[in-house]
């Protein structure tokens, strides 16, 4: 029986799938992944930008990468693999998605309950005063000073994402766990696993005996434990997975 019909019929029989995505699920969107060549930690060292106490020595690097970052972030849709995973969540199927990403598309697509491991770029907090701002707000101090600093105390402002040296939020982490715990299905799409904690989380599957899909562009270390790898572009994997739920259409 071929792949996409081995992963079509793991999932029909499922009602509480918890999906796992990294940046790989967002680049048919234009928002280029961290290590496939091109890749952002090609062109910025994450240790100069985009670690934390290098964020307190230089944070005007971390704001020239966040720029061109988020260039790619405003003008980026849902692909049809976000939607895919809506899709899965409005037939009752899905009931959370634990992502990696900070692009909020899981959200735009329609997610409803989506774990961001490392944090979101939609707010934002002065590291001195703690003072919460949101996104557009910052965009507008930023229209006047290349490194935007607090409004009240003048302290560094930084987005509520999770840089490296940086504790992830413990509680969502928490969070994700249990789900994958209670989950009758996980799905990882588009992420290399190689970094921790997050990465540790889907090796739950591995004692709780969960059945495993794996939809990413290249070999992944959970592989092994896997029903279903399926090597290739998530935005066009998984809705032929999808598609296939609804109807009896043969593989070919
Ligand atoms: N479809 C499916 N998989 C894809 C696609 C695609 N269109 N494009 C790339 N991939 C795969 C790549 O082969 C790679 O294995 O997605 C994976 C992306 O891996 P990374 O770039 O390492 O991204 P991610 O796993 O999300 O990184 C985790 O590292 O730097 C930190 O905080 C950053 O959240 C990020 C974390």
């Amino acid at each position: 029986m071929n792949l996409y019909k081995q992963a079509a019929d793991l999932i029909k029989k499922k009602s509480n799938i918890v999906a796992f995505t990294g940046a790989g699920i967002s680049v048919e969107s234009g928002i280029p992944d961290f290590r496939s060549s091109g890749g952002l930690w090609e062109r910025f060292d994450p240790n100069e930008y985009a670690e934390y106490s290098a964020f307190l020595k230089w944070p005007e690097k971390f704001w020239t990468m966040h720029s061109e970052l988020s260039e790619m972030v405003l003008t980026a849709e849902p692909n049809p693999a976000h939607l895919a995973l809506a899709t899965l969540e409005s037939m009752g199927k899905l009931t959370t998605v634990i992502t990696q990403n900070i692009d909020f598309l899981h959200q735009r697509a329609g997610s409803s309950r989506v774990l961001e491991l490392h944090g979101t770029g939609e707010t934002a907090s002065c590291l001195s005063c703690e003072k919460q701002y949101d996104r557009v707000t910052v965009e507008k101090i930023r229209e006047t000073a290349h490194v935007p600093r607090c409004t009240v105390c003048d302290g560094l402002i930084k987005p509520n994402v999770v840089l490296f040296s940086e504790l992830p939020p413990v509680d969502v982490f928490e969070e994700a766990r249990r789900a994958l715990l209670k989950a009758d299905l996980v799905i990882i799409i588009g992420s290399s696993l190689s970094v921790y904690p997050a990465a540790a989380l889907p090796s739950v599957v591995s004692f709780a005996n969960t059945p495993l899909i794996i939809i990413n562009e290249e070999p992944t270390s959970m592989d092994n434990y896997a029903n279903v790898v399926i090597q290739g572009k998530a935005g066009e994997i998984f809705p032929r997975i999808i598609n296939a739920l609804n109807e009896n259409s043969n593989f070919n």
